[in-house]
């Protein structure tokens, strides 16, 4: 069984992943992380990430392993080095290619086989599991995500204003709503839930009951 989780990024969509896959015994994927770890790599390899070509052949070479709540390029340990601002940004360039989502998304694929999961990230209801049996699309106001965001990034000692990571969302919103492929989208079969007015457990109360209620 798969349950898919798309959505913006800081709409809530990763800890209401890891909440729903707790809650039901499912395993978990972060596809995000994937396209974070190709990102990493190639500033890693000092590639220019416009360079397609080239930032195709590093998704091509890489071998990406997650392991409980570790995250593994090559057996070298990413964790913490792909949750960097830069890393964010180069991500959601690189995730542009479709070179790059090709690789990823075979992976994604090769993840999820034979097993009970929550997959989340942008384009798993849309493109990467078109025939999950639950899909849930979330939002949230632009306003209440850059207030999240700050939040977690206070609490990690970062000193960045609510007003430049609302540029920052914006922007990565825009280039992964505005790709040509897998553009960011809630396929038509997807129930959206607006998290900007629920608590995290009424988030996950609702995406537990609509999955319980399907099995
Ligand atoms: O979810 P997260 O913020 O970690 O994703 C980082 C970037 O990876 C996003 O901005 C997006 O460009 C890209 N991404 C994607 N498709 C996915 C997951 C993430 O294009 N399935």
């Amino acid at each position: 069984m798969i349950v898919t989780i798309d959505g913006p990024a800081g709409s809530g969509k990763s800890t209401a992943a890891k909440g729903l896959a707790d809650r039901l015994g499912f395993e978990f994927l972060d596809t995000g992380a994937m396209y974070r770890c190709v990102a990493w790599a190639v500033i890693e390899k000092q590639v220019d990430p416009t360079d397609e070509t080239a930032v195709v052949r590093v998704s091509q070479q890489i071998q990406i392993t997650f392991s409980d709540a570790h995250v593994l390029v090559n057996d070298k340990e990413v964790t913490g080095l792909i949750r960097t601002p830069e890393v964010t940004e180069v991500a959601s360039v690189v995730a542009q290619y479709p070179g790059v989502r090709e690789e990823l998304v075979r992976l994604q694929r090769d993840a999820a086989s034979g097993i009970d999961i929550v997959s989340e990230g942008r384009d798993q209801g849309t493109v990467v599991f078109p025939d999950a049996f639950c899909k849930f699309f979330l939002v949230a106001d632009p306003q209440e995500r850059a207030r999240r965001r700050h939040e977690e990034l206070q609490a990690e000692g970062k000193d960045v204003t609510v007003d430049e990571i609302l540029e920052q969302i914006y922007q990565r919103d825009q280039r992964d709503e505005q790709r040509d492929v897998a553009p960011l989208k809630a396929a038509d079969d997807a129930l959206e839930i607006n998290t900007s007015i629920l608590t995290i457990d009424e988030v996950l109360d609702q995406l537990e009951q609509t999955v319980r209620e399907r099995i």
